[in-house]
């Protein structure tokens, strides 16, 4: 999936109560994943670990909210499968978050500002059908991966290693997700 363009500066100096002292500087393109090694700056680095906790965070309510309404035959099996993502995900956010601090930016923290941030779609208020929420939640994890990725990257290029070690951790057990999800919607 394309990430929109983002205005990455603008990113980093508004979250999050616009009590930040920082100065406003002049908009700067979120760059695609192959470019991000052309800026790789805390600034850049910050900037893209907000949208990962964003996209975290729409993940983990449309995870969660799959898990509450989803129906039919095998609904143990696929209420206890998005249990254990929403789960996870959960438990992603504050470091996340917290790794934002450590690097001196500010942590984003209201719904309309993850909705700037992150490009997975909000889920519709109608209840889908089972499989069109797994599909959703193996599509939106891929999203989430790709945005993990580039955060990881970065961490690695500022020389962010116990950043970039968490976010690596992280791609094995969204992929893990990923694979159940794929192994269930077999055939289907
Ligand atoms: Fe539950």
């Amino acid at each position: 999936m394309t990430k929109p363009l983002k205005n990455i500066k603008k990113d980093v100096m508004e979250d999050d109560s616009g009590e930040d002292s920082m100065e406003v500087q002049t908009p700067v393109i979120m760059p695609e994943p192959p470019e991000v090694s052309n800026d790789p700056t805390a600034e850049t680095l910050i900037a893209s670990l907000k949208v990962t906790l964003a996209d975290v965070f729409a993940m983990y309510v449309k995870s969660s909210y799959f898990h509450w309404n989803i129906e039919g035959p095998d609904f143990v099996q696929y209420h206890g499968l998005l249990g254990n993502i929403y789960e996870d995900i959960q438990g992603s956010i504050d470091p996340i978050a917290e790794n934002i601090r450590k690097l001196g930016g500010y942590a984003p923290g209201s719904f309309s500002r993850y909705q700037e941030l992150t490009v997975i779609p909000e889920a519709s208020k109608a209840i889908p059908p089972a499989m069109d929420m797994l599909r959703e939640i193996y599509n939106d994890l891929g999203t989430l991966i790709a945005s993990n990725e580039r955060s990881y990257e970065l961490a690695e290029m500022n020389h962010e290693h116990g950043i970039s070690n968490f976010l690596g951790e992280r791609d094995g057990i969204l992929k893990k997700h990923r694979w159940f999800l794929r192994a269930t919607l077999a055939d289907r």
